[in-house]
């Protein structure tokens, strides 16, 4: 099968496509063709990791990077009784010593995997693991519910844009950031009002907020303590998460209700991934950037 190895950390052309053997799945194990992944912005941290440094922020390493994946079993272990070949699942590869740029992938029937909701594309499903687990996980941290004013800043990003979504759900007030390009997406995520922050800076407004979420980690709690309300929250994405199969469970439920949808900015093949990695180092994508690893 490909697979896109990462061969040396440091630059995208480190990210190498080879040839290499289909995993077997071990007995508590699932066989995946995966049909669709992502990069992430967290892909690109540990792609210029070395590896003692990616032990260190609590990641294990992997030969080959891809946080996420959407795809289908093709085959499992003798004791899995969660799964069943055809199921179309999606899910991460945290704890597991290979990503999921590669056409196959071998994932414990444990692990942070479930299935799709039926009428979602695998491309639709691939980005919801990572930023809809993360909105949601610092959402309830900041103590969202119904009535809340919560401002969210970097609104048109990965986990942003699923924050903006969620918190909707969630009944809270919400005030998303972004620059100009992007106010109409924020918008029709459903954001109750968009600051521009390229023609107003939020925390120099009269406007206070329950929670702060700092989604793109470009702020930080001194320079937003005027615009917070008393007894207010600041959460920010720039802190480690456990992931819970929960989590996924509840993002499932909200993309199966059609409440909560990926923003895809642009799609890659698996043979594009250093390029589709140049881009996201930008920071700049909005949404999330999808890599087609079936075509089609
Ligand atoms: N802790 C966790 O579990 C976890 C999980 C996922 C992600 N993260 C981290 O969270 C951060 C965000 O990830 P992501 O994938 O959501 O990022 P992303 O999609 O790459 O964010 C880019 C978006 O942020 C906007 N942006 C850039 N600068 C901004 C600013 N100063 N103010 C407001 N918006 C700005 C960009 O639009 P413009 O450039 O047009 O403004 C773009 O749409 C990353 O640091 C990532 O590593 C953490």
């Amino acid at each position: 099968m490909k697979a896109i190895l990462l061969k040396r950390a440091g630059r995208a052309k480190g990210l190498v496509l080879t040839e290499v053997p289909i995993p077997i799945p071990g007995q508590t194990e699932v066989l995946i063709r995966i049909h669709a992944t992502t990069v992430t912005r967290g892909d690109v941290v540990l792609r210029k990791l070395p590896k003692l440094l990616t032990r260190l922020v609590g990641e294990t390493p992997k030969s080959t990077l891809g946080h996420e994946f959407a795809g289908v079993v093709t085959a499992v272990g003798a004791m899995v009784d969660r799964f069943e070949v055809g199921n179309r699942v999606f899910g991460t590869t945290t704890g597991l010593t290979h990503g999921a740029y590669s056409e196959y992938l071998c994932a414990p029937q444990d692990g942070i995997l479930a299935t799709i909701p039926s009428g979602i594309t695998f491309e639709d499903a691939a980005p919801v693991p990572v930023g809809a687990m993360a909105a949601l996980h610092f959402l309830r941290e900041g103590g969202v519910v119904s009535d809340k004013r919560v401002l969210i800043n970097g609104a048109s990003g990965s986990v942003g844009s699923f924050a903006v979504q969620i918190a909707k759900q969630l009944g809270a007030h919400v005030t998303g950031v972004s620059s100009t390009s992007n106010v109409e997406l924020v918008e029709s995520l459903g954001a109750d009002e968009v600051i521009d922050y390229t023609k107003q800076d939020f925390t120099e407004g009269s406007q206070r907020y329950d929670v702060i979420f700092d989604a793109v980690g470009k702020t930080s709690p001194k320079r937003t303590r005027s615009v917070l309300a008393e007894h207010g929250m600041f959460v920010t994405t720039q802190k480690l998460r456990q992931e819970r199969l929960d989590d996924l469970l509840a993002v499932r439920d909200l993309v199966a209700a059609g409440v909560v949808k990926a923003v895809i900015d642009r799609y890659y093949t698996l043979e594009q991934i250093p390029e589709a990695h140049q881009y996201v180092e930008q920071g700049h994508k909005r949404g999330n950037v999808v890599i087609l690893v079936s075509g089609r």
